[in-house]
């Protein structure tokens, strides 16, 4: 079986961050959303990757080159976002006549696809999909069931849902797939639905399953989704102390990285924070990831994520925030007194 992991698309939902960064390389507890998609292919043994790529497609293949990973991975260029039926249909010629598992690069699923690519190879259908119970599930593509737990239709982002059943961002797929993303017509936002094309499976007698996600899924479209899944996947670390800790206070499970050096402060986990940061008279508290090369000096942060080479100084207490890469935050001690400000398109600022 091969996989194709989508990396494409403008990524609006996540502006500004997404001006300068591919959404999926966003980080969750310090690694690229779009590497847990990687690592739950190649865990359930595919050895063939594609990788969808749009926008900001030298940044993709940079980051994923970064890393020597256990399968032979092709990038295959989208162009324009014209939908996830769309990206199969441009990476037709690397999936050939063979089976794949295609995964959103924006999700992260706990339990990783393991269990349900066995239900696939057992169940051997066109299709199987993965369902998830779901408080909003007009943000999603939803299926509608029958009393059996079957499949009888698809909607994408329905105004009344049927169900609250959401189709997460893992499918699997025989190659007819192509031939129903053929023959389906853009939606009413102007892209080729996979939720279309599998029910153009469903409406032409081919057989499609669904498989119950048991742990957490997110699909990280949102600022508030990014901490969300920060969230979860710090509660599931185990401690590691790699840093230099001087006269500090260190508890519950953290991951302190090469190089990074805690004076005077306290740090409370789950949390981790990256190599050859600087923490100085500082609370770094539960659920914040700090990025590599940061600098906290006189300042509480909780709850948050914080990306590479940023600094921050005397900036009160901080939480529940997304912070970019190299951005600068401090405290400054000059008249007129009042907040200075550079700030790009889309941000937001609560204070
Ligand atoms: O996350 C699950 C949901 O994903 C499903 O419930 C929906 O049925 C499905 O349509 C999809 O909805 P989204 O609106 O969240 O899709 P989004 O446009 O965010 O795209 C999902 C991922 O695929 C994202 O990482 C960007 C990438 N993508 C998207 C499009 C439209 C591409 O690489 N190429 C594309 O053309």
């Amino acid at each position: 079986m091969k996989a194709l992991i989508l990396s494409g698309g403008h990524g609006t939902r996540l502006r500004p961050l997404t001006y300068s960064q591919q959404k999926q390389l966003i980080p969750v507890a310090n690694k690229p959303v779009l590497f847990y998609a990687i690592e739950d292919v190649i865990e359930a043994g595919v050895g063939e990757i594609g990788i969808i790529l749009g926008p900001n497609k030298e940044q993709v293949i940079e980051t994923v080159n970064s890393v020597d990973w256990d399968a032979e991975i092709e990038f295959i260029y989208q162009g324009e976002p014209k939908g996830l039926a769309h990206a199969i249909l441009v990476a037709e010629e690397f999936l050939g006549n063979d089976e794949f598992v295609m995964y959103l690069g924006d999700n992260i699923l706990r339990d990783g696809i393991v269990d349900h690519s066995e239900k696939f190879k057992n169940l051997d259908p066109d299709s199987l999909i993965l369902l998830t119970e779901v408080e909003e599930p007009q943000r999603f593509g939803v299926a509608d069931l029958d009393e059996k737990g079957r499949v009888k239709k698809l909607i994408e982002k329905p105004k009344v849902p049927p169900s609250n059943f959401a189709l997460a961002g893992i499918y699997f797929f025989k190659p007819v797939i192509l031939e129903a993303c053929k023959s389906i017509k853009p939606s009413w936002r102007n892209e080729l639905e996979i939720t279309d094309a599998i029910q153009w499976l469903i409406d032409n007698g081919y057989r499609v399953e669904a498989s119950i996600v048991e742990g957490w899924w997110k699909d990280t479209g949102k600022p508030e989704d990014i901490l969300e899944a920060n969230r979860l996947i710090l509660d599931g670390i185990t401690s590691k102390m790699e840093g230099e800790i001087t006269d500090s206070k260190i508890m519950g499970r953290v991951i302190i990285s090469e190089g990074t050096v805690i004076k005077n402060s306290t740090v409370k986990g789950p949390c981790i924070i990256g190599e050859g940061c600087e923490v100085v008279d500082s609370y770094i508290g539960p659920f914040t990831s700090i990025g590599s090369g940061c600098t906290v000096v006189g300042t509480e942060i909780e709850d948050s994520v914080v990306m590479d080479g940023s600094e921050i100084y005397n900036a009160g207490r901080i939480v529940e925030s997304l912070i970019g890469k190299n951005v600068k935050i401090r405290e400054m001690d000059m008249m007129p007194k009042g907040h200075r400000f550079i700030v790009g398109d889309n941000s937001e600022m609560t204070l």
